[in-house]
């Protein structure tokens, strides 16, 4: 089976990933400005984030939150988990899919996910995994890098994509926010930066009618 192949594959990546992801990433939440604190200081009750990583959004939530994180590699899960600990912060972290989410409809107040929908091969199903799992009324946080702007920024991003979709399954074209807006969820607050490469947003999913 294809998916099962690609989901054994892109585990082993990041498995492998997991021992200098936090290095690498010094580097460019740089470029990512304040976005943890931004995304994180917004959630509220009990709080799933997609594709958790080694847990760097962990300092920046209110201390009410009740976290849950899935992600698919266990070696991202264990650094998350060590943090976790050395935060003094409960966190319950599973292994999960992010495009077949293990929870009922309207299990959560808030879905975050940063820099994780341009790593995910199916990210419209993932946002609508997302949005599937949230309560009405509830919010949706997301940060990534996005297809830029203007053209000429479009243009480098599709030459970088030749490489690193084969290679890293990183996507530098997406835009989920026309995802999430298909979703009908209403967008509230949206932050675009950095040649219009970085994009934040919150979006809420309509209360029940
Ligand atoms: C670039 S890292 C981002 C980690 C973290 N969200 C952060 O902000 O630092 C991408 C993460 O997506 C996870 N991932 C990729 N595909 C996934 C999938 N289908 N389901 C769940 N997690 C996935 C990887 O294991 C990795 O931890």
């Amino acid at each position: 089976m294809a998916g099962e192949q690609d989901r054994g594959r892109w585990r082993r990546y990041w498995d492998k990933a997991s021992a200098s992801y936090d290095k690498q990433m010094r580097f460019y939440d740089r470029l990512l400005a304040d976005s943890r604190p931004w995304i994180c200081a917004q959630a509220t009750g009990d709080t799933l984030e997609v594709a958790v990583g080694t847990g760097l959004n962990l300092p920046f939530y209110p201390p009410g939150v009740e976290l849950t994180g899935i992600d698919l590699s266990p070696g991202m899960l264990g650094v998350a988990q060590t943090r976790a600990r050395q935060l003094g912060r409960t966190v319950d972290l599973r292994e999960a899919d992010a495009q077949a989410l293990p929870f009922p409809d309207a299990s959560f107040d808030t879905v975050v996910c940063t820099f994780s929908l341009c790593a995910i091969p199916d990210e419209r199903r993932a946002v609508s995994e997302m949005t599937r799992v949230l309560r009405p009324g509830g919010l949706m946080l997301l940060a990534d890098h996005i297809a830029g702007a203007s053209w000429p920024v479009r243009a480098i991003q599709r030459m970088i994509d030749a490489v690193t979709v084969p290679l890293q399954g990183e996507h530098y074209l997406r835009r989920p926010l026309r995802q999430v807006q298909a979703e009908g969820l209403q967008v509230e607050r949206r932050e675009r930066f950095k040649l219009g490469v970085v994009e934040r947003l919150a979006a809420r999913k309509p209360a029940a009618g």
